[in-house]
């Protein structure tokens, strides 16, 4: 049975696997803002899981250039922490990340190899956590973290 841990579930994307629900394959574990604020250093008292899904994140884009502590704090140190109690769980940190990164003008599907130059707070705290994962994670590789990158509609 393999174990999920899933931050911001009630947001959007949280959702969503909320809907998946668990099978005889994978149990999730659903954490909110109340039961898992990632931007401390305080982690469920949970061990033996598999995977960290990481759907917790400070997504104003607008606001966030006003708020850009919490932005960063979010989007950002959070990873810190995330990163750090995926390592002594052993356990792998699928993270988020966002067709902001890129703010490209494109009119094409934007690949993963596709040069970063993000424009504004949000965009600028979600890459910086995006390294943070690449940097701390200790058994990090392509397949450890997905990085689902994609356009808005
Ligand atoms: N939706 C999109 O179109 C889209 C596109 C590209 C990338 N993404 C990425 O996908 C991921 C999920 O986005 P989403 O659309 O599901 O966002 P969302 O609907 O805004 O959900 C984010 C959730 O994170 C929670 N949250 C915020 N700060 C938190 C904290 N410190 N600790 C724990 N939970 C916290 C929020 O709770 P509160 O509401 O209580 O603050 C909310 O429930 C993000 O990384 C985002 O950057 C989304």
């Amino acid at each position: 049975m393999i174990k999920i841990l899933v931050t911001g579930a009630n947001g959007q994307l949280g959702s969503a696997f909320q809907r998946i629900g668990t099978s005889k394959d994978f149990k999730f574990f659903f954490f909110d803002k109340n039961t898992w604020d990632i931007s401390k250093k305080v982690y469920p008292e949970i061990s033996g899981f598999n995977y960290i899904i990481n759907c917790a994140a400070y997504t104003t884009v607008d606001k966030a250039e006003s708020e850009q502590e919490l932005a960063f704090l979010y989007n950002t140190k959070a990873l810190e922490y995330l990163s750090e109690f995926a390592n002594q769980n052993s356990a792998k940190l699928i993270h988020i990340s966002s067709d902001y990164v890129y703010h490209n003008a494109l009119n094409s599907p934007l690949k993963e190899s596709d040069p970063c130059t993000p424009q504004g707070i949000y965009a600028k705290s979600k890459l910086d956590g995006e390294t943070i994962v690449n940097k701390l994670c200790k058994n990090f590789n392509n397949k450890n973290i997905m990085g689902l990158r994609h356009r808005r509609p």
